[in-house]
């Protein structure tokens, strides 16, 4: 296909994205083509109770220091809990958990009863989800600013673990899925 067809069907695919919605919508169908891992972020409140959410606005920043960043809604019951502690935990999670993913994407208050979890060592890092994650990131919060309905938070690695063989769960177009590149 020649450049400029390829750009006009882009266009117009975009064109047709627009007529049925808002800007929001169009927002969420765009980002939606972006295939993310999953991780559950996770802090202690002021009275040392476990808070978490599902979290797919993740990413690495810099090598040195070693910082990553998440994006956190700013009607996250979990905010406070991350301002307080001056820090969080990253948990990657894995293929064969995405009832966590659902279960950390709700408002319960009851969450942390419901799956296994252990303190870090880092004092600001938040519950680590091991029998749920493929990796975990400890960090503690190097820089914290807002931006439009959501807070950045970036973290400086303190922290952490992978294990090798457990694959990470994906979400794409609004459903969770499994790479399949186990075994
Ligand atoms: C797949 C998926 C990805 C999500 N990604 C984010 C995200 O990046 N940032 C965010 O603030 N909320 C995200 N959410 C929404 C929160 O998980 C949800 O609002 C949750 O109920 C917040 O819990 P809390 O109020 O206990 O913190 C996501 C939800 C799902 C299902």
């Amino acid at each position: 296909m020649a450049e400029d067809e390829l750009e006009m069907s882009v266009d117009s695919e975009l064109a047709a994205l627009q007529l049925p919605g808002t800007r929001t919508n169009l927002y969420r169908e765009l980002l939606s083509s972006f295939p993310a891992g999953v991780t559950v972020v996770t802090a202690f409140d002021a009275e040392q109770r476990p808070r978490g959410l599902t979290l797919i606005a993740f990413c690495g920043v810099s090598l040195e220091p070693p910082l990553v960043l998440v994006c956190v809604d700013r009607a996250s019951n979990t905010l406070p809990a991350i301002q307080h502690s001056g820090g969080f935990t990253v948990n990657v999670i894995g293929s064969h958990s995405p009832q966590v993913a659902r279960l950390m994407a709700t408002k319960a208050g009851d969450k942390f009863e419901r799956i296994p979890w252990r303190r870090p060592e880092l004092p600001e890092g938040g519950p680590i989800l091991h029998a749920d994650s493929a990796a975990h990131i400890v960090c503690k919060t190097w820089q914290a600013r807002e931006a439009g309905d959501h807070w950045i938070f970036i973290g400086e690695v303190m922290e952490g673990a992978a294990a090798e063989n457990q694959q990470p769960l994906v979400f794409h177009r609004r459903a969770f899925v499994d790479l399949g590149l186990s075994g």
